[in-house]
């Protein structure tokens, strides 16, 4: 979408895949879905560094409205008791600490968790938003007619963006058709959203984590064309800092959402994150690939004997087409950690000055300089990845 928004993958936080529909304040005080959730968040988003390295958007998912709408005006109404300073009190709170908000909503009659949906208040739902200083919309697509989804969600874009204030506008649109077998309709996402969710929620569990992984992998000749400054897939929230992934999974999907170009969506408990998992989510090496300026979404090149490997192209430094962020993925789950060689041929990178390679997860190493010819050897652990940059050389 050429509003001017999501030149690179946005970045931040969202509340769905840790603290998911949890209203219970009385039992769960520090999880429920409440403003005091998002202002603790947005606190430590800046306190614990998470800001400084570009994560920007504090997003409400499900579960923040009433049953109903207002009886008088049919706005939509927070809930009361958890939001009882309404949205504005704590979209001050996000933009005074310099960070963005965002907020879901549903395309249909309800959202998935049965509260009220936007299709009968399409106009009113979008100035409301306006009005709550929101600057991301997630529109999500339950108890609504696939049929009606490519009329409406351009319809709502619309509407947003004729209100006047500039929102990001994320699609589920193409989830809820690809669930039914329907091909998404690329090219009119690409015009009417900033980003799209492709295909299913994400689960916290490495299978969860590889499913869309392989999904991505297999559909990439339909998938990976349309990304682009303004317009990403999105293959879902990342999993780090929750329960499901051990320190390598983590290493793997971070990995891996930076050669996808996929927004960089945290959902954890900020404040329970361990360090090493921490210093993932903050691998300044790493978001540089994925914020890298030309947008180009990567690719699964080839895979042999289950390891897989993943290029995304980057900006070069030098006088050369690209420079490459290459993943070795490991399937394997044989114990010790598998060796693989690679000429840089192999993986098609024929720079004629070569490559100067670094460990994304070592930022300060430099392993030397390769070419086309030269054999790159690497082992790669079980359910693992290895993450490297090959800088193109010049002259
Ligand atoms: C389905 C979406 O795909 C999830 O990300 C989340 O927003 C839930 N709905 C909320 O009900």
């Amino acid at each position: 979408l050429d509003n001017g928004l999501a030149l690179k993958p946005p970045m931040g936080w969202m509340s769905w895949q840790r603290f998911r529909c949890i209203t219970d304040c009385k039992t769960y005080p520090d999880e429920c879905i409440s403003e005091q959730l998002f202002r603790r968040h947005a606190d430590l988003i800046v306190s614990e560094g998470y800001a400084d390295v570009g994560y920007e958007y504090v997003i409400i998912d499900d579960c923040w409205l009433e049953k109903n709408r207002d009886n008088k005006t049919n706005k939509l109404v927070p809930d009361r008791k958890r939001f009882p300073n309404g949205l504005n009190v704590l979209a001050d709170h996000i933009h005074e600490r310099g960070l963005k908000f965002g907020l879901y909503q549903d395309f249909g009659t309800n959202t998935c968790a049965g509260y009220p949906g936007v299709i009968n208040h399409m106009a009113l739902d979008a100035a409301t938003f306006a009005n709550w200083d929101v600057d991301y919309v997630k529109l999500d697509g339950c108890y609504a007619n696939i049929s009606d989804m490519a009329a409406g969600y351009p319809e709502f874009g619309r509407l947003l963006n004729s209100t006047g204030r500039p929102m990001v506008y994320s699609c589920s649109w193409p989830a809820y058709q690809s669930e039914v077998g329907q091909m998404p309709e690329y090219e009119s996402l690409k015009k009417h959203c900033n980003l799209w969710r492709n295909w299913d929620d994400i689960d916290d569990s490495l299978e969860s984590l590889m499913q869309i992984i392989d999904y991505f992998g297999k559909n990439q000749d339909s998938i990976q064309p349309h990304a682009g400054p303004g317009h990403w897939n999105d293959p879902d929230m990342l999993l780090l800092g929750n329960y499901g992934l051990s320190y390598d999974q983590s290493k793997l999907q971070m990995a891996i959402w930076a050669v996808l170009a996929a927004p960089l969506i945290m959902s954890n408990d900020l404040a329970k994150v361990r360090p090493e998992i921490k210093d993932i989510l903050q691998n300044r090496a790493v978001i540089a690939v994925n914020q890298d300026p030309l947008g180009i979404q990567g690719r699964r090149l080839l895979m042999k004997n289950n390891i897989e490997v993943w290029r995304r192209p980057i900006t070069p430094t030098a006088d050369a087409e690209y420079s490459y962020a290459v993943a070795f993925v490991s399937r394997r789950v044989d114990g010790a950690p598998y060796a693989i060689s690679f000429t840089l041929k192999d993986l098609s990178l024929n720079n004629e000055y070569g490559y100067g390679v670094q460990d994304l997860f070592e930022p300060n190493s430099n392993l030397g300089v390769f070419r086309s010819e030269s054999h790159f050897n690497t082992r790669v652990i079980p359910n693992g990845v290895n993450f490297y940059k090959f800088t193109a050389l010049g002259n």
